[in-house]
């Protein structure tokens, strides 16, 4: 399951700035799951999130499509992406992929890559250039 998957790899995390391990797994079309977690760097800025580090695992695989996602992190609620890992899901996901959303408790939250990001800047803002 997605979900046990992000579990896991949370532990992996790089978090000792923040102390808040986030863990990712990404299920890309052809059923591989490709695994990612928060690496904090004490130049903050050079951190990266979860998302990030699975989605950039699914591109060294030479998948380029998003089937679905899992998230998790500790806190009270499911963690939900930043604004810029929601950009950065909508460049391999179609809107209806599934993004579930999961506290280590168990609460889950479940929504499409459309409704993390209405809107979504993406080619079709660039056609007639
Ligand atoms: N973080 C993620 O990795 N993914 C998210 O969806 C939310 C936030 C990380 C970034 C940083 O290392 C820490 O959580 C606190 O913001």
């Amino acid at each position: 399951m997605l979900v046990e998957a992000a579990r896991k790899v949370r532990e992996n995390a790089h978090a000792p700035y923040s102390n808040f391990k986030v863990g990712a797994a990404i299920r890309s079309a052809d059923g591989a799951v490709h695994l990612g977690c928060n690496v904090e760097n004490i130049a903050s800025p050079e951190g990266t999130c979860a998302e990030a580090g699975a989605i950039a695992a699914m591109i060294a695989a030479g998948q380029t499509e998003i089937a679905e996602v899992a998230v998790i992190a500790g806190g009270p609620a499911p963690v939900t992406p930043c604004g810029g890992c929601r950009q950065k899901l909508a460049e391999f996901a179609a809107p209806d992929v599934r993004v579930t959303m999961a506290t280590l408790s168990g609460e889950t939250l479940v929504m499409n890559v459309a409704e993390l990001l209405p809107g979504a800047f993406s080619a079709a803002h660039m056609s007639g250039r």
